[in-house]
């Protein structure tokens, strides 16, 4: 298996990225948690169908005593009603501090699993376990953990780093394709904002990637991770360069919003449209080339992501920009692509640029 060491001080950690070897969990759990006293793996009933078998087997061979808890499937798990049936359960069964969690499945699973460990008893271990590309290039790693709120979504949480993120590319066999497409949203916008030769591999690999070629997938999660990891390393909690990993998210998000999370589009369609939308208005203030700007839509299009904007009223994609995470002092802070590899931070956009571009993408001008 690769390793790639996720340099964070005492709370560092190793990602380890292999194909077809769920069976080696169990010595890598327990070598990252020596003085684990006991483990419950948290996932949900469709990823336990498919991996709870060979992943409690792996487990238990260590001799460590593991439950399963399911929780339902869905973006609406993460609430704090099903964080509560998460602690309860914990409880009841006496877990400790030194007990740990194991999130095997998406970024539903791994934000509402670490969460619970970052709570219980003030905090206790997790190893992630992602199953969907998203949680593999993602959210697995760089320890964001939240559930969302009636009013916004990923408001309450925490950081905290896992001590292992364990990433068996042969779970994403199974994955829907639309799900496989949503992460790869994702990795585009690593090439574009740190690295154009990976960029250029995903624009070059592009059918072997979609056609799940181990060798071709394996490096995608590796050049990923790397890149998210080496960002993670810099700004943990996001006081600066971590805010990179926005480009594209701030359109995103209000589109996402509009959409009603997951039941409109998913993340990585809101992503793409965001993308695109924010490298054209880079374009527009002469921060990027026309042919970079092409370079995006076309791989965006190829990947079967979508580069038109749903059609909402643009008043209410840009008056949604306020309520983001990202306003400070009521301008809102856009991460725009400043040639393929390169962003530049902006909070002085004009409203009206957003907007015309929107409107040119499909947004409703009314
Ligand atoms: P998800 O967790 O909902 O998983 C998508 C679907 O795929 C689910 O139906 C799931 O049951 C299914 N699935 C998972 N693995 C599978 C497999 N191997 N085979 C078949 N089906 C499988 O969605 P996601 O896209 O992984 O994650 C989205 C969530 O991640 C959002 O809540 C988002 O806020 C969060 N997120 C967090 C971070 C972070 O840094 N913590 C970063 C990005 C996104
Ligand atoms: N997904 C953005 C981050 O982890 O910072």
């Amino acid at each position: 298996m690769e390793e790639i060491v996720v340099g964070l001080g005492e709370r560092k950690y190793p990602i380890r990225i292999g194909c077809e070897c769920a069976r080696e969990l169990g010595g890598q759990v327990r070598a990252a948690l020596p003085r684990c006293d006991r483990l419950m793996v948290v996932t949900n009933p469709d990823i336990a169908r498919l991996y709870a078998e060979p992943v409690l087997e792996s487990l238990r061979a260590t001799g460590l005593a593991v439950d399963l808890f399911e929780i339902p499937e869905g973006e609406s798990s993460k609430c704090i009603a099903v964080l509560e049936t998460i602690w309860d359960r914990l409880i009841r069964s006496g877990f400790t501090r030194q007990s740990a969690l194991v999130a095997l499945g998406g970024g539903v699973v791994g934000d509402v699993a670490g969460f619970a460990a970052a709570t219980y008893m003030r905090g206790i271990d997790v190893v992630q376990v992602p199953t969907t590309l998203l949680a593999m290039v993602d959210s697995s790693v760089g320890g964001k953990t939240a559930v969302n709120h009636p009013l916004a979504k990923n408001i309450v949480g925490a950081f905290w780093q896992p001590r292992l993120v364990f990433m068996d590319i042969a779970f994403l066999r199974t994955l829907p394709v639309e799900e496989f497409r949503s992460g790869f949203a994702e990795v585009i916008k690593h090439g574009v904002i740190r690295d154009a030769e990976y960029f250029r591999f995903l624009e070059e690999d592009l059918d072997r990637i979609f056609a799940l070629d181990g060798d071709t997938l394996g490096r995608v999660v590796r050049v990923s991770c790397e890149i998210k990891a080496s960002v993670v390393e810099e700004d943990e909690r996001e006081s600066g360069l971590r805010a990179i990993l926005n480009c594209g998210h701030t359109l995103g998000h209000a589109i996402e919003a509009l959409g009603g999370y997951g039941e409109g589009s998913r993340h990585g369609e809101a992503v793409a449209v965001g993308m695109l939308a924010e490298a054209r208005v880079a374009e527009r203030l002469g921060l990027i080339d026309a042919e970079s700007v092409a370079r995006i839509q076309h791989l965006l299009e190829r990947s079967g992501l979508p580069v038109r904007c749903p059609a909402f009223p643009v008043a209410e994609i840009v008056d949604r920009l306020k309520s983001d995470k990202k306003v400070r002092d009521g301008r809102v802070t856009f991460v725009l692509p400043s040639g393929i590899g390169w962003v530049a931070t902006r909070n002085d956009v004009p409203r009206d640029l957003i907007a015309e571009i929107l409107i040119e993408m499909g947004a409703n001008s009314s």
